[in-house]
């Protein structure tokens, strides 16, 4: 079955040709008008899917060496994400399944992240326990099957990747700040401030960055200015080492919960290697198997949307051509 996807959820706008459960395409189109801004600015993104949507399907199938016409099910972000964002990818994508007549399945994007380890690991099947860190969310989820989750922890306030934008925004650096924020932090020393980790009074591993942000916020403002750069540094590391623990914890809760054999990480935050490598020790000091996805699927990209459709057709039929965009549309 060969089926094209489109991602359009934020500011990434990305095309996928999948057959047979292998990817043969995934163009990924950056938007860099946000830059300026320190941020996503919806409209601006909602315009520039629309300026590239065409180009990168295009792109998709010639990488994939594929026409229009073997495409045989068509798939697209249905939601969360921006409303502007996503009616564009998801538009395109129903407009290609009802003018040839093909099956079309409205995708979760965050049963994209779900199963983007999958990718390049065909042989891990559910069940096993995922972590989701992005720019809009912090999630703990128990995979039983597609379709089939359970939420065991999320974030109260702030999602990680929202953070790091945060902080890196107060230390003066570019969006996005994940990146910046990891690269600065090699610089620094973790040990040289103490920043908290929220303790949260539930039993669920759920978590709270908002807290960390303003830790940070009040830390920077009682320094003298200009600040450092070598103190920007040990800020940046006490940060991302506060983040690394925040989660490891949970993630170490919720295996012992699951009781978990395998351990997925997803999402844009993924990319962070002190992240990865922390949570990769802890899972195999547990005996647990570690997947996490190389960055091209990492971050947000059509190659995740179009694995889940293509797991989701083996079980599932497709959706109607009724399906809207939904910004706060629920995993479960
Ligand atoms: O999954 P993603 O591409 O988009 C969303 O669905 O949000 O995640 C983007 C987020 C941004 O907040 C960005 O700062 C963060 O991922 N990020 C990182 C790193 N690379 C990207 N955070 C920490 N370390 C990184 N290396
Ligand atoms: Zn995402």
């Amino acid at each position: 079955m060969t089926l094209l996807a489109i991602e359009s959820s934020c500011d990434e706008t990305s095309a996928a040709v999948l057959r047979d459960g292998k990817i043969l395409s995934n163009i990924i189109a950056s938007q860099d008008e946000h830059i300026r801004y320190g941020g996503v600015v919806p409209e601006l993104a909602s315009r520039a899917h629309i300026a590239k949507i065409t180009d990168v399907v295009a792109l998709a199938l010639s990488r994939a060496e594929t026409g229009m016409d073997e495409i045989e099910t068509v798939a697209a972000t249905c939601g969360p994400g921006l409303i502007g964002s996503l009616l564009v990818g998801l538009t395109f994508a129903k407009g290609i399944a009802l003018s040839r007549k093909l099956p079309f399945y409205g995708i979760n994007h965050l049963e994209g992240h779900l199963f983007s380890a999958c990718l390049e690991n065909p042989d891990l099947k559910p069940p096993f326990l995922s972590l989701i860190v992005s720019g809009g969310h912090t999630l703990l989820v128990q995979v039983e099957a597609i379709g089939r989750y359970r939420i065991l922890g999320q974030t109260r306030d702030d999602a990680a990747g929202e953070a790091f934008d945060k902080v890196a925004k107060i230390l003066g650096l570019p969006y996005p700040g994940g990146p910046e924020i990891e690269t600065l932090a090699e610089k620094g020393d973790a040990a040289a401030v103490t920043f908290p980790v929220a303790s949260l009074k539930t039993d669920a591993p759920d978590f709270s960055f908002s807290g960390l942000k303003t830790a940070v916020l009040y830390h920077y403002r009682q320094l003298a200015a200009p600040v450092p750069e070598a103190q920007k540094a040990n800020i940046a590391a006490a940060f991302q080492d506060a983040v690394v623990r925040a989660l490891a914890g949970n993630l170490e809760t919720a295996m012992q919960q699951t009781k978990a054999k395998r351990i997925t990480l997803a999402g844009g935050v993924a990319q962070n290697e002190t992240l990865r490598s922390r949570l990769q020790r802890l899972a195999e000091s547990a005996g647990c198997a570690f997947f996490s996805p190389r960055a091209e699927y990492c971050t947000d990209n059509a190659a995740m949307i179009a694995y889940a459709a293509f797991l989701r057709s083996g079980t599932f039929p497709p959706s109607p051509l009724t399906t809207g965009a939904t910004p706060n549309l629920p995993l479960l």
